[in-house]
């Protein structure tokens, strides 16, 4: 009646449930939280701007960022990617658009 193999499927069912719950609990209690981030941003070189061979521009740009990015660490933050989004008018196109992918691990 109380076999071992009948007590094994009561302890891992009793701790699959805790499991579940636990993990809920988890999921949601990180669901509430929204992160603000602050952050300022200039420009401050200019260290090369050229033309390529195959009609793209190339720049290369010295940034002073400063941001705050506590509130988007909590206990469940797994990884962060920072990035800055630029938009720019030329004559031949009114809108470009540039994306820099920012390493954390240059803060
Ligand atoms: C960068 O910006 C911060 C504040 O936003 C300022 O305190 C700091 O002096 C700036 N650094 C440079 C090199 O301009």
């Amino acid at each position: 009646m109380h076999s071992f193999g009948y007590r094994l499927n009561t302890i891992a069912t009793v701790a699959c449930f805790l499991l579940a719950i636990l993990c809920s609990l988890a999921s949601l209690s990180d669901y509430f939280n929204v992160p603000s981030v602050n952050s300022h941003i200039e420009v401050l070189k200019v260290n090369r701007f050229r033309k390529q061979l195959s009609g793209n521009d190339e720049v290369s740009l010295t940034f002073n960022i400063s941001m705050d990015l506590q509130s988007a660490f909590t206990w469940n933050t797994k990884q962060v990617f920072v990035f800055v989004a630029a938009e720019y008018d030329t004559v031949k196109n009114c809108l470009n658009q540039v994306t820099v992918l920012i390493p954390l691990s240059s803060f």
